[in-house]
């Protein structure tokens, strides 16, 4: 019986052991450790979280509650959807996702961070951006897209612009390719820097910007040919922007006559000095600023198209003109060319009786040896 015992109590000690371990290996894996395991590959300083280059292909989970910051840059994070933040962080204020081959961003991404405050999703190649993404009363300020919108349609980026930023304050679209200026960005209320650098814009010709906080817009590297004066008349009332517009293909014809009376009146463009031509070629690399008012003509020199198109219109009126003088001075000179034709007529006619009368000489044989000298 006590052998019995000393067994029983043996096991039940051991079943004890096993129990505690059991427990251990579960606190390990699920419980608060794991935060450890994500600073052991990650590296954890205070509140911030830094895991780059880790070949991460999405969100490490748990991240710690108190998480503040978090730099997941050069990961391979392709798309983000509502699983990637399960839990809410109401600290974490700066999340940094750049260079992970980004393609998408689903709806509701976002909502378990209301207190996002910088958002950095530069060099990736988006492909969708969700309206949604972004809850509607979402505390951004800071928003880089740089170099990330990869064939994203004009009307979405022109929408979550519209819809998704009450906030925003500083907005990087450098690097995009963006042919058109998105329409959303003139409703951001706080906006005070655009870098839309680096672009292929067109024209910003009907561009009113809703903010008067804007303090710095950089226009440089894009496709900008002229600036109506009405456009720079309406930025000129913002105080204390500065605009920059080096490297566009400015045209110097006579259209530019009035920004450049702008562009000398005021001095919130800061790069007005460096800001050359491109068009006409005479004028390229010319400084804008400098060249003679006398020179910005509208001739159409440099458009051979144009001067194509003119000179076969004059060339078909010349024509007509031509055509015109030639019947009225037939009309007019009917009797003398009626005159003249009988003339001719007369003379022919004598011609010929003179021919005639030739060939009865000729046909004589017997006048044969006269006939050689006989037409003087
Ligand atoms: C944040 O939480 C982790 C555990 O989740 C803890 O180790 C760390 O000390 C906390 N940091 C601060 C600054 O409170
Ligand atoms: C990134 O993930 C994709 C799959 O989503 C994979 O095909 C690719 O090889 C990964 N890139 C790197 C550098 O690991
Ligand atoms: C989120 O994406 C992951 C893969 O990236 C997928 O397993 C998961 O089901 C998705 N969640 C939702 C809610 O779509
Ligand atoms: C956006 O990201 C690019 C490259 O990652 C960086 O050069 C640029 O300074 C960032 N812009 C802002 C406003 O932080
Ligand atoms: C870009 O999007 C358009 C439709 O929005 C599609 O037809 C085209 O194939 C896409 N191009 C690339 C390179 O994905
Ligand atoms: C300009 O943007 C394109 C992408 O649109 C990029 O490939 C190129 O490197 C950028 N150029 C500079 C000088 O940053
Ligand atoms: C600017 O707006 C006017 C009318 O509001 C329109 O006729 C014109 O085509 C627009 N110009 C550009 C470049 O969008
Ligand atoms: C723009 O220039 C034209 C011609 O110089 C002038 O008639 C017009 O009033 C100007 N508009 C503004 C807003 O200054
Ligand atoms: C104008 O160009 C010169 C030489 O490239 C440069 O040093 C200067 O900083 C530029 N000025 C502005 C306002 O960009
Ligand atoms: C355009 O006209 C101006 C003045 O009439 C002249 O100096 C200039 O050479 C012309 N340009 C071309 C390309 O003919």
């Amino acid at each position: 019986g006590r052998n019995v015992g000393v067994l029983q109590e043996f096991q039940r000690k051991r079943a004890h052991r096993l129990l505690i371990l059991c427990v251990l290996l579960f606190l390990s894996c699920f419980g608060p450790v794991s935060s450890l395991d994500l600073c052991d590959e990650c590296h954890c300083k205070s509140t911030t979280v830094t895991c780059l280059h880790k070949n991460l292909m999405s969100i490490p989970q748990p991240l710690p509650a108190n998480i503040t910051t978090l730099f997941l840059t050069g990961n391979n994070i392709s798309h983000l959807n509502e699983s990637s933040f399960p839990v809410r962080l109401e600290q974490l204020t700066e999340l940094y996702l750049s260079g992970n081959q980004m393609e998408q961003v689903d709806r509701g991404v976002f909502n378990n961070l209301p207190n996002l405050h910088s958002l950095d999703l530069s060099n990736n190649r988006i492909l969708s951006f969700s309206r949604d993404a972004i809850p509607e009363n979402n505390k951004l300020r800071v928003l880089n897209l740089s170099q990330s919108l990869y064939n994203v349609s004009y009307t979405d980026i022109s929408n979550l612009l519209k819809h998704s930023f009450p906030k925003l304050s500083n907005l990087d679209l450098s690097n995009n390719d963006l042919k058109l200026f998105p329409d959303g960005i003139s409703s951001l209320s706080d906006l005070a820097t655009l870098d839309m650098r680096n672009n292929s814009v067109v024209s910003i010709n009907n561009v009113t910007f809703r903010s008067q906080v804007l303090q710095r817009l950089d226009l440089r590297d894009n496709a900008l040919k002229d600036i109506p004066n009405g456009t720079l008349a309406d930025l000129s009332q913002i105080p204390g922007l500065w605009m920059y517009l080096t490297d566009n293909p400015w045209y110097c014809d006579c259209k530019m006559k009035d920004m450049v009376i702008w562009l000398q009146k005021f001095d919130f463009v800061a790069d007005k000095a460096n800001m050359t031509c491109f068009e006409p070629s005479e004028l390229r690399n010319a400084p804008l600023l400098q060249v003679d008012q006398t020179k910005l003509q509208c001739n159409y020199s440099g458009n051979m198209k144009g001067v194509m198109e003119t000179s076969y219109v004059f060339l078909g009126m010349v024509l007509a003109l031509i055509g015109v003088i030639f019947l009225l001075v037939l009309y007019l000179n009917r009797k003398g060319i009626k005159r003249w034709m009988y003339n001719i007529r007369d003379a022919c006619r004598d011609h010929m009786e003179g021919y005639h009368y030739r060939y009865e000489i000729n046909s004589d044989p017997r006048l044969a040896n006269l006939s050689l000298n006989s037409d003087v």
